[in-house]
């Protein structure tokens, strides 16, 4: 079974070893651990703000899907297949998955569904995929009732991935810009970690692509190599673990590893 993780690390993993992948994904001896944990609380924050028929744009395998249950009614992912299938070719077998995953096949930029139908519509990790993410939201806003939130959340630093789809990162400034632009009312942008949790991230990966990684791929992501990739595992954990003590004392978010953003429509 091949594995494509949001961070574009690609693995062969056999039935028996999934569970151990799984608790793998989740430790600092992963080096994608420290950018999935703030990522992981930048939507837990956003969780709260969630109601109703929620909308979700690029959901991939709606990896947070699980999040919502019982906040919202209902949960609909959309995604778009010539986005999924425009990545490298191990990615054709994602289309199965997704299959699972993806309610709605259809393009962000021109949502199906009509004005004022849905109550959230959530948006992870996808505009900076969007070559008009002002239109996107602009369209975002459309497909929402008065009073429904857009919460979104987008990279700040982080490697190139999926290319050539990869084609923005969004300062707080520019998020309020597009995001007011589109209509909506600003609640909240907040950055998801800081200064030194980007140094661990960007650590932990850096040594992954320069010591572990068996492959480079053209779209950015990454083939570890088994042997060196374990034997890496203990500094990924230490790296990882060191900058993510820092980073719980020091409040310097001059960078970030993302944002997330809460708006608004307003009426309702
Ligand atoms: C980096 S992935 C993020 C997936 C998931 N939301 C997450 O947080 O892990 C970007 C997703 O956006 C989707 N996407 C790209 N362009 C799109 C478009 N025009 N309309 C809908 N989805 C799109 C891609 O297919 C992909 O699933």
């Amino acid at each position: 079974m091949t594995e494509t993780g949001r961070s574009g690390v690609v693995h062969t993993r056999s039935k028996p070893l999934e569970r151990l992948n799984a608790w793998r994904k989740r430790s600092p001896l992963n080096p994608y651990w420290l950018d999935w944990l703030h990522q992981r609380r930048c939507v837990e924050a956003l969780v709260p703000h969630a109601r109703g028929v929620l909308l979700d744009v690029g959901t991939s395998e709606r990896p947070y899907g699980e999040l919502f249950n019982g906040q919202v009614e209902r949960y609909v992912g959309l995604d778009y297949p010539p986005a999924l299938l425009d990545k490298q070719p191990a990615l054709w077998e994602i289309l199965d998955r997704a299959a699972h995953s993806v309610d709605v096949f259809g393009d962000g930029n021109r949502l199906p569904f009509a004005a004022a139908s849905v109550d959230t519509v959530l948006s992870t990790e996808v505009l900076e995929h969007l070559p008009e993410p002002r239109a996107a939201v602009r369209e975002m806003a459309r497909v929402l009732k008065p009073g429904g939130r857009l919460l979104l959340t987008v990279p700040f630093l982080q490697p190139l991935h999926e290319l050539p789809s990869d084609y923005y990162r969004y300062t707080p400034s520019a998020l309020e810009e597009i995001v007011r632009d589109a209509g909506l009312d600003v609640e909240a942008i907040a950055p998801r970690g800081n200064f030194a949790s980007a140094i661990g991230a960007l650590s932990a990966q850096y040594l992954l692509r320069t010591l572990g990684a068996k492959e480079l791929q053209s779209d950015g992501s990454v083939v570890p190599s088994g042997w060196r990739n374990l034997l890496l595992s203990p500094v990924y954990a230490v790296v990882q673990l060191g900058c993510h003590l820092v980073s719980r004392v020091s409040g310097d978010t001059a960078i970030a590893l993302g944002y997330r953003v809460v708006a608004r429509k307003s009426g309702g």
